[in-house]
């Protein structure tokens, strides 16, 4: 596809047909286009499920948000997450990670990597960033697993996120009245007392960098660890010479892309593409594939070259150069719609994912009372 189709149209979940973009220098070009939008509410955006679609009605974080709306929000946080800071975490987070492999060492073999280390890890670090209690996550990690399911009724995903919303805006209000060393009571302090943010607003930054925080990271670090276990010559290599620890990463997150769901976005005017034009526009229908605005972009598909020097591990040199393998499979136009390929994520990468908390469907743990 990256050679012959480099920009295709595909059909998802809910018969409409974004574009599914493959190139590297295309994405880049996307991302980068003020004609191109993440806001989730407008007419035609690809939503990854149709609960997904069905919250994008109601409130949403900047990360749904365009240029300036979106800077201003962003602009808030810069400070808390520059390299220097996030540089001065290291030590408590080593300490993290440290009394997590002793507790580890301490249980019957074999443990559970997930379970012990790779869902507590990120979990305790955000929670400590933002100030959430630790001891609440069955409720939240619950919630959020809801919120980001795939297969979830849209229902069930509102619920969760309304209860996620209610809970974090609760405690916005416990730290405006009784602030501690913590974002959310920076939050509370600067821009609610201020009247510049609501405490929605600040719930749903909350609810973006607590899931956030969260889901991406123990992905990486579960599935990083296997895929290190599978190629052990690479696990070697690491052993002998931890100071390849940092491309490894960096190899990992490309070959990993544990964001399933993809970068997507919607045109509001028309573009060209990688030779496509992308009309702008609200039609969404399979069967009037040229007015469908949505241009989906996954990041299963891009291909970054390594750094000059830098070694390409194993997984990467089976694959063509500058390539690597996408967990997105698509199938052949469909005969009769000549234009448009069917779309599906392999199932066994989807199982890979080790989403923290219970499964989306039946009862959730009650909620905690934030104080
Ligand atoms: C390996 C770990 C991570 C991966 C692979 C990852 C991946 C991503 C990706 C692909 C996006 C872009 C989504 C889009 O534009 O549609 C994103 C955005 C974001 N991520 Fe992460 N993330 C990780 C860790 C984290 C952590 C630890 C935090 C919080 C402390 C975080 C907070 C955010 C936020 C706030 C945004 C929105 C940024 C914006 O719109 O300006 N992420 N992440």
């Amino acid at each position: 596809m990256r050679c012959n189709d480099p920009v295709a149209r595909v059909r998802i979940w809910d018969g409409s047909t974004p574009w599914l973009i493959f190139r590297y220098e295309d994405q880049r070009a996307a991302l980068s286009d003020p004609r191109i939008s993440a806001d989730v509410s407008r007419p035609g955006f690809p939503h990854h499920s149709e609960a997904a679609a069905c919250r994008s009605k109601g409130p949403r974080s900047f990360i749904a948000m365009d240029r300036s709306e979106h800077s201003v929000h962003r602009r808030m946080l810069t400070r808390d997450f520059t390299v220097k800071r996030v540089k001065s975490l290291r030590p408590r987070i080593q300490q993290i990670v440290d009394g997590l492999i002793d507790d580890i060492l301490a249980r019957p073999q074999p443990a559970d990597l997930v379970e012990n280390f790779a869902v507590p890890l990120p979990t305790l670090v955000i929670c400590e960033i933002l100030g959430v209690a630790y001891a609440d996550r069955g409720f939240f990690h619950a919630r959020a697993n809801a919120v980001m399911s795939t297969t979830a009724g849209a229902e069930a995903a509102i619920a969760a996120s309304a209860a996620l919303r209610s809970y974090l805006g609760d405690l916005v209000e416990a730290k405006n009245a009784d602030p501690a060393d913590d974002l959310l009571s920076k939050l509370a302090v600067d821009q609610l007392r201020t009247g510049i943010l609501t405490r929605a607003d600040i719930a749903d930054i909350a609810m973006l960098l607590l899931i956030g925080g969260q889901e991406s990271t123990a992905n990486m670090i579960a599935l990083g660890t296997l895929t290190l276990l599978r190629h052990p010559d690479q696990l070697a290599e690491l052993h002998d010479d931890p100071g390849l620890v940092d491309n490894a990463v960096e190899e990992l997150l490309r070959y990993l892309n544990v964001t399933h769901h993809g970068l997507r976005r919607v045109a509001v005017e028309d573009v060209k593409l990688g030779g496509q034009l992308i009309k702008a526009g609200a039609a969404r229908t399979a069967s009037a594939p040229r007015k469908t605005p949505a241009c989906a972009t996954y990041p299963c598909t891009v291909s970054t070259p390594t750094g000059s020097g830098s070694k390409s591990p194993a997984w990467q040199q089976n694959s063509p150069p500058g390539c690597k393998t996408s967990p997105c499979t698509t199938t052949p136009p469909a005969a009769g719609n000549p234009n448009v390929y069917g779309y599906a994520c392999s199932p066994l990468r989807h199982d890979w994912l080790v989403t923290p908390g219970k499964p989306a469907s039946g009862s959730l743990p009650a909620g905690p009372t934030p104080g």
